[in-house]
Order: structure tokens, then C-alpha cells, then sequence
């Protein structure tokens, strides 16, 4: 009677696994806080793509359902409308952690700088938490921002930052900072498996067009025929990563060994005045669109490019794609979001 029970046990966990049912089992299970975002949707799919069983959290503050819409077919995929303000009781054994939740552009983040706060202090806390309960590795998207207007140039991950802590900014640059502490806090007291990346500008489809961003302002106003905003002189310096290279190093760094826990800047060291970009907007898009110029942003940093020797260094990674093809595949994008790609024609439109 034992015997037999156990043969009938062994036959239905045989077939389970025979059947390809086994998924659940053997795939990486990974949440992707702030998921539906432009960043996070890219990373959701990539994640997809290597097998993974993706779990997608996300408030749609500043993201939207139409990032992941193709991805909500996959049976591997999951979404969780939830603030990471609150805690993360998701009752799945996570082996990896990505944060991403958090609004990106100036104007997001500073339209409610209370809560741009706690989602970076907060949300941090509630996801190392769930790190620390699952015993997942958790990356956590950190920014250029940390290190605030630099005074060292270009940006090495030992530089502790110029950041003004009670500006218009703050919000976005402390919380992150205040992240960071956390994390490192984590791996020293409990051991967390940490991967902080300080990412700088990126770029590509999937943006949000109207979120105040350098790249998809100017190819925006470029391709509705509407004048193109420089604020300030044009003159201060910015570095964009197309998204496809940013996933490609946020992957080789979550795999690299427990000891690496970062900080590592990732970005592509091209550097370009703001003046060059919407020269190269005006250019690619065939605009007939003027450039304008309006005053600097308040605690606007002057220069930014990233040092990413130790990236290079460790995951054998560097930027593929330059800013003019991928400045290219971004206006294909935002050629669909308009209603004519023909500048002239949709100046004239309403
Ligand atoms: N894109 C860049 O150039 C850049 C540069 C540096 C750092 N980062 C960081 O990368 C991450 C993603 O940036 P992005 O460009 O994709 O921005 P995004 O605004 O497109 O995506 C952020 C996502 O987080 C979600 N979110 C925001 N607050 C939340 C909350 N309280 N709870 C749950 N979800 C929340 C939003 O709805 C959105 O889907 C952010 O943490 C950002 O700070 C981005």
C-alpha cells in the first residue's frame, strides 16, 4: 500500500515536470518595481525573454498600461497595481529584486516632492525588506543625480557629490541618496545581496512624451512642427544612453558575483551640449521647427558624463549604439504618437 502510494506521488510530480508544466518551478522568479515605466517595461521584456516569470509592480503614477500591454498575453507575466510606499506582502519566493519605482523627470518628481521622497526612502525600505524575506538580490536604480551639479568631471563612483539639500531637486537627489544609505545599511546589518547602479540619462522608445525630458521634448516639438525649448544657453553638457544598452549592463550586473554590489555607474560617456542635440533633432526629424531658448532651471547641473571604467572593468560592457542611431530608432517611435510625421503638415493640424 506504501509502496504503491508512493509510486502514484512520484508518477504525478514526474508528469508535472514531464509536461512542461514545470515553469513555476524552474524559472527565475523577479519583480520589477516601477515596471510599467519606460525603463521598466524594456527591462520586463528582456527579463521575459531569458525565461524569467515576471512579476510587474507599479502604481501607473508615471507609468501607463500601454508599456506592458503586449506583455500582459505572456502566462509568465503578472501585475500588481501596488504603491511601494506600502509594504510588498506578495507571498512569492523572489530571487530578484529590481526598483525602478520612482518618477524620473524634473517636472514629475517635482510635482509632488513629498511623495517623490517617500517613494525613494520608503519604497527602497518596503523592497529591501521583501529582499531581506525572500533572500532575493536586489538592484536598485540610482542616478546620476547623486552626484548633483559636479565639480569633479567626469563622474568616478568615489565622488561624494555636490548636491544642494534643500533645493527644488532635492526631493529626487536626496531621496535617492538616502536610498543608497539604506542599501549599503542592509548589506553591512543583514548581509541583503545589493546592486546599486547610478544610472545617467537615458533615452529611447516607450518615453513619455510630454514627461520634460531633453531627448523626447526636442523630438516632440520637432516632429509637431512646434519651436524647439533649449533652456538656458544650450551650452551645459549632457551624456544619453540608448534604453537597449542601459538593460543589457542592469542584466551582466545583476548577474555578476555577491561581493560586487556596486555603486557602477552606467551610461554612455558621449558627451553633448544640449545645443548639439537639438541641432541633431532638427537634422534627423527634417523639421523646419526654430529653436528657442528660455532661462535655466533652478539647481540645473552644468556638466554630466558619467566615468564608467568600472563597469567596463567588471561586466565586460560598453554602449553599442551611438546618440545618432539611437536618436533615429527614437523619432521612428515618436513618429507613431503623432498624428502626421510630416512636420509641416502637423504644424497646421489643431
Ligand atoms: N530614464 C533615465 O534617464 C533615468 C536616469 C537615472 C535614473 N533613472 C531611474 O530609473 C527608474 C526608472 O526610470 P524611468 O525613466 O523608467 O521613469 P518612469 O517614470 O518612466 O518609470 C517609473 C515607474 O515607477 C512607477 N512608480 C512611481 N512611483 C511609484 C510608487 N510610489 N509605487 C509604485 N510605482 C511607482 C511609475 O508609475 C513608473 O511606471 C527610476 O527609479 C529613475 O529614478 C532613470
Amino acid at each position: 500500500m506504501k509502496r504503491s502510494l508512493l509510486l502514484i506521488l512520484f508518477l504525478i510530480t514526474h508528469c508535472v515536470y514531464a509536461n512542461g508544466t514545470d515553469s513555476l518551478i524552474e524559472k527565475k522568479q523577479v519583480l520589477v518595481a516601477g515596471g510599467a515605466g519606460f525603463l521598466g517595461s524594456h527591462l520586463c521584456k528582456r527579463l521575459l525573454k531569458s525565461g524569467c516569470e515576471v512579476y510587474c509592480l507599479d502604481n501607473l503614477s508615471t507609468g501607463f498600461m500601454r508599456n506592458i500591454k503586449p506583455l500582459l498575453e505572456d502566462p509568465h507575466f503578472h501585475f500588481i497595481l501596488q504603491d511601494v510606499c506600502l509594504p510588498v506582502c506578495l507571498d512569492v519566493p523572489f530571487d530578484e529584486i529590481y526598483n525602478l519605482a520612482s518618477p524620473a523627470s524634473p517636472p514629475h518628481y517635482q510635482s509632488d516632492p513629498v511623495k517623490t521622497f517617500k517613494t525613494n526612502v520608503l519604497g527602497a525600505m518596503n523592497l529591501l525588506e521583501l529582499a531581506r524575506r525572500t533572500d532575493a538580490k536586489i538592484f536598485q536604480a540610482s542616478t546620476s543625480e547623486v552626484y548633483g551639479d559636479p565639480i569633479e568631471h567626469p563622474q568616478k563612483e568615489n565622488y561624494w557629490g555636490n548636491v544642494n539639500p534643500i533645493g527644488i531637486r532635492a526631493c529626487y537627489d536626496e531621496g535617492k541618496r538616502g536610498a543608497e544609505t539604506l542599501y549599503f545599511d542592509y548589506h553591512r546589518q543583514y548581509k541583503t545581496r545589493i546592486k546599486v547602479a547610478r544610472i545617467f540619462n537615458t533615452y529611447g522608445p516607450q518615453m513619455e512624451p510630454e514627461d520634460g525630458r531633453v531627448v523626447s521634448n526636442f523630438i516632440m516639438q520637432a516632429l509637431e512642427g512646434k519651436p524647439i525649448t533649449i533652456y538656458g544657453d544650450g551650452t551645459q553638457t549632457r551624456s544619453f544612453c540608448y534604453v537597449d544598452d542601459m538593460v543589457e549592463a542592469v542584466l551582466r550586473f545583476v548577474a555578476t558575483t555577491d561581493a560586487v554590489t556596486g555603486p557602477m555607474n552606467i551610461g554612455n560617456p558621449g558627451e553633448y551640449t544640449v545645443q548639439e542635440i537639438a541641432d541633431k533633432v532638427v537634422e534627423f526629424t527634417g523639421t523646419k521647427s526654430e529653436i528657442v531658448y528660455r532661462g535655466l532651471p533652478l539647481d540645473d547641473p552644468k556638466k554630466r558624463r558619467p566615468d564608467i571604467s568600472f563597469a567596463k572593468q567588471v561586466l565586460g560592457w560598453q554602449p553599442a549604439i551611438g546618440l545618432d542611431q539611437g536618436l533615429r530608432l527614437t523619432i521612428e517611435f515618436f513618429k507613431t504618437l503623432v498624428p502626421s510625421d510630416d512636420p509641416v503638415a502637423a504644424s497646421k493640424s489643431p
